[in-house]
């Protein structure tokens, strides 16, 4: 039986942080041995706010990086940028005129900015539709993401219909997927882990900034014998996220039975991730001296990619009447 295709991607925005490598980079790596997958690096998406130019080239070089470092084998995966594909501009063009402005005005990431006041940029506005060529350009069945991702890959379904029910039979509409046990991965404020709220740990973190993000997690004000409450709780989660069974059942014990001080978990819970971090920080460090070779397979990615985008959309500009011959 075919392999079933997925493709995904993540901004070229800065360092990743846990909450995206638990959210869906994990995921990435779990399923590129028996699917026929694609990972991208959007750095389209990223000029939405990056302005600098040496810091934008700087990051998308990082993020292939870290989709080495995390296990991705460009053996099994493309790897590629989406800058390196042109279809995705172009076919973004023929959503904007398929799609009216109330309907995207619905979007979170463009509602969420309008309350903070931000200057919202045609770019920003318009990414659902850049993120439904994305995908649709490559016929995907599944986009594993972070749950916040639930509404975007709903307006590349609608999209997809939109442009099917007008022109004819194009494009397969994806199915999200998104891990229930894994959910929003909660930054030390007990908000939704994000760069834009500063509460966030990289995903290789020095040792100092786990400890300072760690002993910085919110909590009540409960003494160590009381008992606590582990549901809901951004400490506990994070022991379940980064801590062996052991230390996990000791702390779990201490919450339900009271005995431990949420000061003793966070010491716990610094042990764990450092020890998670360090191996893949290492390994970051080795792929990241050899630049070529990261380049290297950036270019054979987007070779790649642009082979399946470019067939896609001449099937596009035929149905939409842009073929004249
Ligand atoms: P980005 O770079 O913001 O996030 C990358 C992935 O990380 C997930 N994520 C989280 N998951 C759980 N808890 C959190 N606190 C958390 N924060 C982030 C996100 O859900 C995402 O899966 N729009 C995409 C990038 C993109 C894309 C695509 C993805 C552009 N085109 C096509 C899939 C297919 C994004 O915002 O990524």
């Amino acid at each position: 039986m075919a392999k079933q295709k997925l493709l995904s991607g993540i901004q070229a925005t800065g360092k990743p942080h846990i909450g995206n490598y638990f959210g869906a980079m994990k995921q990435f790596v779990d399923m590129q041995d028996d699917h026929d997958a694609l990972f991208m690096i959007a750095d389209l998406h990223s000029l939405t706010t990056v302005k600098d130019p040496s810091v934008l080239r700087e990051n998308i070089l990082n993020v292939a990086i870290d989709y080495l470092a995390i296990g991705i084998d460009p053996n099994k995966a493309k790897i590629f940028r989406q800058s390196d594909v042109r279809s995705h501009t172009e076919l973004t063009w023929v959503f904007n005129c398929l799609t009216s402005m109330p309907y995207l005005m619905r979007a979170h990431s463009f509602k969420d900015a309008e309350a903070k006041s931000k200057e919202v940029n045609i770019g920003l506005f318009d990414y659902p539709m850049l993120m439904a060529a994305d995908i649709l350009l490559y016929d995907p069945d599944i986009v594993p993401v972070g749950a916040d991702q639930k509404q975007h890959l709903e307006f590349t379904r609608d999209t997809a219909e939109k442009f099917n029910n007008t022109y004819g039979e194009t494009f397969k509409l994806p199915e999200d997927k998104i891990l229930k046990s894994v959910g929003t991965i909660p930054g030390n404020d007990g908000r939704k882990m994000s760069k834009s709220y500063g509460n966030h740990l990289p995903l290789f973190a020095s040792d100092e900034e786990i400890e300072k993000f760690t002993m910085s997690i919110v909590t009540d004000s409960k003494a160590p014998e009381d008992k606590k409450e582990t549901e809901g709780d951004t400490l506990f989660r994070l022991h379940e996220l980064f801590s062996s069974e052991d230390v996990l059942s000791e702390v779990r014990n201490g919450y339900e039975n009271g005995g431990i001080g949420y000061g003793d978990a966070k010491k716990m819970l610094v042990e764990s991730i450092k020890a998670f971090v360090a191996p893949l920080r290492e390994k970051r460090a080795e792929i990241a001296k050899d630049k070529n070779h990261v380049l290297d397979v950036l270019d054979e990615g987007g070779k790649a990619a642009d082979e399946i985008a470019e067939e896609k959309m001449r099937d596009v500009r035929e149905k939409i009447g842009l073929n004249i011959s």
